[in-house]
């Protein structure tokens, strides 16, 4: 398996995981929703990680591209954090209008985040670096 492979695999469940807390919000089942809302948050961090410590230093130590994709995929990520923490704070509140908004915001963000993640920066590190060697030092990190 490659990185792209990997990883595009990892961006459809986090899909699926918010899908079904999105069902149970639609549904009123409040404490369904923070359930299946925790599990989405907690595997999109952990993506976000195997990213962040895992393949963006070694995408940067091995293209010399430091300043270019991996900044802007940073800068994602915290923008999708920041929407995942106004998602929380609206389960609490069982503010269904907040939450569904924020989510909206949330999956066209991470749309075309992993769009560009899955056309340009994940070829580019099957191509640059040593993809055994990455999946399976992301693999250590926990399984999404
Ligand atoms: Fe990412
Ligand atoms: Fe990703």
């Amino acid at each position: 398996m490659n990185i792209t492979q990997y990883l595009t695999e990892e961006h459809r469940k986090c899909d699926t995981y918010y899908a079904e807390a999105e069902k149970a919000v639609n549904a009123g089942d409040w404490e369904k929703a923070k359930e299946l809302f925790n599990t989405f948050k907690e595997k999109t961090l952990l993506h976000f990680q195997k990213e962040e410590d895992v393949l963006f230093p070694e995408f940067e130590r091995v293209t010399g591209i430091v300043m270019g994709p991996t900044q802007v995929m940073r800068m994602e990520h915290d923008q999708a954090r920041q929407l995942m923490e106004e998602m929380e704070r609206a389960l609490e509140q069982k503010d269904k209008d907040t939450f569904l908004s924020a989510g909206e915001s949330l999956m066209v963000l991470l749309q075309q985040h992993n769009m560009k993640e899955e056309q340009i920066l994940y070829p580019m590190s099957d191509q640059h670096l040593d993809a055994d060697r990455m999946v399976e030092a992301m693999g250590k990190l926990g399984e999404v």
